[in-house]
């Protein structure tokens, strides 16, 4: 049975999480790190998992899924679920508020709510005595899916609701949505895994509904805003939308904040133009604005026709997607090699712009839409995202239309074509002997993130190489005045001006020289990261990979990538720069090597109860230890919880010393006090 403190505790908890849940989800303003939170429900979990008689359905630990079911149940709506009218043009705007003033048989335009029309799926949640009882898809209007348990997983949907004023029953009807980033990181991690990717996040947020497995829902980077009611009590109900939409708001539903209330058509228009201005900078897909006459009994006056409301309109926005013809793919060559192919288009106009090129990713994804020369396809173009090929419509393709093929050979420097194992990306073979790949380390060296070269653009670093002044980026720093000015469209003053900036960038940091040298995988942080924990480029050249991967953030990829990148021929470069007289101050390490477990690696693994795995590292590391990822000869000890696996088995096998938990903390305690 459980204690009277952990039942306190766990109840402590919830009302903790519950709140910065509905900080985070809700008001979109976090009070605390993600890590405090993480802690938080961990400690909650695990106290329910001692005492299960504490587990409450409504627990923020119930949101990681339930086991799958079958089919989904088909359930009767309460009310219908209508759709909208569109209007497509100001004009057909005008022409709903002229047919609303008539009906009401009024002159002024009676006051409208302007609300963003979310691109997503359409819920009906059910609240009984303020909990989450049931959630269901739209469906035929009449009848639609109950969803309620991949519902449930959504964070940013309440299970409970806040306050105590709320109707014993409410229905609560809105949209949920994939924000963009959360779309754009899904669709990254399928194309790597070679698994399909979504078109569109509103395809993205209908397929993770679908799910009959909700512990895949729960996964899925999922939000909602309400945006109506339903089924609704009359007594105490407000008189107007607006004042639902607040009072949802106290309940702790999640309401966009950019509705207005608008009381003329130039308002209604003037608002229209300033979310299509800002549709592109919004988190998530909007394809519209959706007004509502605000007031109740005006909208009851109106009433309906067949299925949509008489007192709403929708005024689209223009569509970002559309069909094109391609012209032709083109192979690119990036600055690891990396060869992506892109679209050419028949120019198109989409999501507000001419788009004439789309990516297409790699290979793959040319495999996934089985793309054919001269196909129709569908683009889209979204936020700031470049535009993409989505889908092919194969209906359209003509008879014997050949099927797009990998170059055998870099189509820049004709080196032969490598496919890495596990990858997607095809790579050029070249390194610095491709010229493609030679322009594109160059326009990263000199970016202002990294060297910060001004004035060297792409025009010049094309003439640099072209005419075989520049061959690497050590070469940038034993240019003359005279070789630059014989370079198109480069007077006296803009080369001296350029020379006085390639100066300037030989004083520079270490983090940035790193991240400069365009070593694969890493990025500016993983620089800084690299920077302070080593301290030096002599130890970050001599580091081995176990070393590198004791380093937070830095895994075995992005390790072998540094480990490869400083035993190859590329470190001649290095030494180059330095020669060029490239310099930067030196950098205090992070770590206390001086510990009193100075000269160890250490290797955690398997189950602990004291601490997290990461923790126990932190604390080795803490005391002067490095601490690796996998056993190798070098490895001095292992520090083995309960499922260690095949770690233990290479540990024996090799004769390292294994400790348990109750050593470990032993010797952390001694090493702290010593
Ligand atoms: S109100 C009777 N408000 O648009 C009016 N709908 O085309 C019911 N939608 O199925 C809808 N954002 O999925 C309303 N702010 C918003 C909306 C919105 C998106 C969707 C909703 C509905 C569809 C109608």
């Amino acid at each position: 049975m459980a204690d009277e403190a952990s039942t306190a505790r766990a109840r402590e908890l919830r009302e903790h999480l519950e709140r910065w849940n509905h900080e985070y989800y809700v008001l979109d303003a976090p009070s605390i790190p993600d890590a405090d939170y993480d802690r938080a429900l961990r400690e909650l979990a695990e106290l329910e998992r001692s005492f299960p008689e504490l587990i409450d359905p409504e627990s923020p630990t119930q949101r990681v899924g339930a086991p799958p079911l079958d089919v989904f149940e088909s359930v009767a709506h309460p009310i219908p679920m209508l759709s909208l009218d569109n209007a497509f043009s100001e004009d057909e705007l005008a022409a709903f508020v002229r047919r609303i003033c008539d009906r009401l048989d009024v002159d002024e335009t009676p006051e409208l709510v302007a609300e963003p029309k979310l691109d997503g799926i359409a819920v009906s949640l059910i609240y009984r005595d303020g909990r989450l009882w049931r959630a269901a898809t739209r469906g035929d209007g009449t009848r639609g899916e109950d969803i309620t348990l991949n519902v449930r997983t959504i964070r940013a949907i309440p299970l409970r609701l806040q306050g105590d004023d709320w109707p014993a029953e409410l229905e609560v009807r809105g949209e949920i949505f994939m924000p963009r980033a959360g779309f754009e990181a899904f669709n990254e991690q399928a194309r790597r895994a070679g698994e399909k990717p979504f078109v569109n996040p509103r395809n993205a947020a209908a397929g993770s509904l679908r799910q009959l497995d909700s512990s895949i829902t729960a996964k899925r980077p999922l939000d909602f805003f309400a945006y109506a009611a339903g089924q609704h009590p009359d007594d105490g109900w407000p008189a107007s939308h607006w004042e639902v939409l607040e009072r949802f708001r106290g309940w702790g539903l999640p309401v966009s904040r950019e509705a207005r209330r608008v009381a003329s058509l130039e308002a209604c228009e003037t608002y229209y133009r300033e979310m299509e201005a800002r549709r592109d900078g919004l988190a998530f897909d909007i394809d519209g604005i959706v007004y509502k006459v605000n007031a109740f009994a005006a909208q009851r006056e109106l009433g309906f026709v067949a299925r949509a409301p008489r007192w709403a309109i929708a005024r689209k926005f223009p569509a970002q997607e559309a069909m094109t013809t391609l012209l032709g793919v083109e192979f690119q060559v990036g600055r690891t090699g990396a060869i992506t192919p892109v679209a050419r288009l028949k120019p198109v106009f989409v999501g507000g712009v001419t788009v004439s090129n789309a990516t297409l990713h790699n290979m793959d994804e040319i495999a996934r839409l089985n793309l054919h020369e001269d196909d129709t396809v569908v683009v889209r173009r979204a936020g700031d995202v470049i535009p993409q090929v989505v889908s092919v419509i194969e209906e359209r393709r003509r008879e014997n239309a050949p099927v797009v093929i990998a170059p055998q050979s870099c189509p820049v420097c004709d080196s032969p074509v490598e496919r890495v194992e596990g990858e997607a990306a095809l790579r050029c073979t070249g390194g610095l002997v491709c010229p493609a790949q030679r322009k594109a380390s160059l326009r990263h060296f000199a970016a202002r993130r990294a060297m910060d070269i001004d004035g060297l653009g792409d025009k010049l670093i094309e003439q640099l190489v072209d005419r075989g002044l520049v061959r690497n980026v050590a070469d940038l720093y034993h240019l003359t005045q005279e070789q630059l000015c014989a370079l198109e469209r480069m007077g006296e003053k803009s080369a001296q001006k350029l020379l006085g900036a390639i100066e300037k960038s030989r004083q520079t940091t270490l983090p940035r020289f790193l991240f400069a040298l365009g070593i694969r995988e890493v990025g500016e942080a993983t620089a800084v990261s690299l920077a302070n924990h080593l301290g030096s480029l002599e130890a970050i050249a001599a580091a081995d990979e176990d070393t590198l991967m004791a380093i937070p953030d830095v895994g075995p990829v992005v390790a072998a990538h540094v480990w490869g990148f400083f035993t190859s021929a590329q470190q001649e470069v290095v030494a180059q720069l330095r020669e060029a007289g490239v310099t930067w101050p030196d950098v205090e390490r992070a770590v206390d090597n001086d510990g009193p477990l100075k000269d160890q690696t250490w290797v955690v693994s398997g189950r602990l109860e004291s601490c997290s795995r990461d923790e126990a590292e932190e604390r080795l590391r803490g005391l002067g230890a490095r601490t690796a990822k996998s056993v190798s000869g070098k490895t001095t000890v292992l520090l083995a919880g309960p499922g260690a696996g095949s770690k233990l088995a290479k540990a024996e096998s090799l004769g390292v010393e294994v400790i348990d938990e109750a050593e470990f903390l032993r010797r952390v305690q001694a090493g702290a006090e010593g």
